[in-house]
């Protein structure tokens, strides 16, 4: 214990008290804000306590020291006179405890109540620390598995589009040649249902480029959402209006993608979930925020819904919104859902590319010859 104690007999007196409660203390006495300060640097203490009238200086002053050194240590005031208004401001300032000095019976009790209330608040600052770290840990995780993912889908496009694709097509132009070359109806009748399987691989392959890498994303996000809209309104059978500020938007890299699947992810969820009727997406982009907006008529939201453990679609549209600097509001009642995505954008300068799309990070971007969403149109 910390004691800043001008009076001899006083500390003495302070000593026996809890020499008598059965505490086991080491004590050291310190008179002047010098030594106080010096004690407070060279030695780590369970406890300060206090007189308030000291030589030069007083228990408040002290109490502050110790606040700015930023030790987490319980700080007791005892004092022979303490005015109602020291006591609350030692209290306010984040004192554990103040005694008189002619009531020393509570110092023990106090002494033991303000260690043990110490040591409970820094384990819970360091669990609660450890608990930050283990969050930020597991979201930054989370978000370089979405980025793999996206990265990881867009190769194997690629693959698709230069082994599968290529080879398909080359069959492709074969099987008419020979179609062209051969007589006899058996052969032709073989090379028309080739030709015709062969559409339906070519097809195929398409479909699951698409998924893999949107290529209709080449063409802008606003094509992409109205396309997405229709697409969605004649598979569902309901009505899903989209609407837009502009026609066209330039965007920072990794923008359009990601509002592109939180779209996707909304619309799979009210096909899924929500009975709705009506579907509304709104694109805005106002003072440098892109907002996209995915509201239903359905059946809401019910309390616990966003808490599945095996749900991961809301879960991952918020920690991919994170990896740009956005995020995602929801709100859902009885008449509905709203799914709002919030993305800061950088706009680029006037004249920049003709397209409002980066799809891919850099590395994906210098094969320029090889765009899957050309060869899906032979
Ligand atoms: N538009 C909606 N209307 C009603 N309920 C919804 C809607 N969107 C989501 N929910 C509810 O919220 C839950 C969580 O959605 P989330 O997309 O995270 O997971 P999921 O769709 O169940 O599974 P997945 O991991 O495949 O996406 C859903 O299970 C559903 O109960
Ligand atoms: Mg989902």
């Amino acid at each position: 214990m910390l004691h800043l104690e001008d009076n001899e007999l006083d500390q003495a007196l302070a000593a026996i008290h809890l020499q008598r409660a059965g505490l086991a203390t080491e004590v050291l006495r310190v008179e002047t804000e010098q030594a106080f300060r010096e004690a407070l640097s060279n030695d780590e203490w369970d406890v300060v306590l206090s007189d308030f009238n000291l030589p030069g200086f007083t228990g408040l002053r002290a109490q502050q020291i110790l606040k700015d050194s930023g030790k987490q240590i319980p700080f007791i005031l005892v004092s022979g006179e303490i005015g109602e208004d020291t006591a609350v401001a030692a209290m306010r300032n984040g004192a554990s405890d103040y005694l008189l000095k002619n009531n020393l019976a509570r110092l023990a009790p106090a002494v033991e109540h303000a260690i043990a209330a110490n040591r409970d608040r820094l384990a819970r600052l360091a669990a609660d620390r450890e608990l930050a770290v283990g969050r930020q840990r597991l979201s930054a995780l989370a978000q370089h598995l979405q980025t793999s993912i996206e990265m990881e889908r867009a190769a194997i496009a690629r693959e698709i589009h230069d082994d599968v694709g290529g080879s398909l097509t080359a069959i492709k132009f074969d099987l008419a040649w020979i179609g062209r070359h051969v007589e006899g109806p058996e052969v032709q009748q073989r090379v028309a249902s080739a030709l015709e399987t062969l559409g339906q691989a070519l097809e195929a392959s398409q479909r699951i480029m698409h998924n893999l890498r949107p290529a209709i994303l080449e063409q802008g996000l606003v094509a992409a959402l109205q396309w997405m809209a229709g697409r969605f309104e004649r598979r569902e059978g309901l009505t899903c209006v989209f609407r837009t500020s502009r026609d066209s938007m330039q965007l920072p890299a990794g923008v359009p993608l990601l509002a592109y699947r939180f779209a996707q992810e909304a619309l799979t969820n009210i096909s899924k979930h929500a009975q709705a009727t009506r579907v509304t997406i709104d694109l805005s982009l106002t003072r440098g925020v892109l907002s996209l907006e995915v509201s239903d008529n359905g059946c809401g939201l019910a309390s616990g819904d966003l808490d599945k453990a095996k749900s991961f679609g809301l879960r991952g549209l918020h920690e991919r919104a994170g990896t740009l600097g956005g995020w995602v509001d929801i709100s859902s009642s009885a008449v509905g859902t709203v799914l709002m995505l919030s993305v800061p954008v950088r706009l680029r300068p006037a004249g920049g590319s003709h397209s409002d799309t980066e799809l891919e990070p850099p590395t994906f971007d210098h094969d320029d010859d090889h765009d899957p969403s050309a060869w899906g149109t032979l």
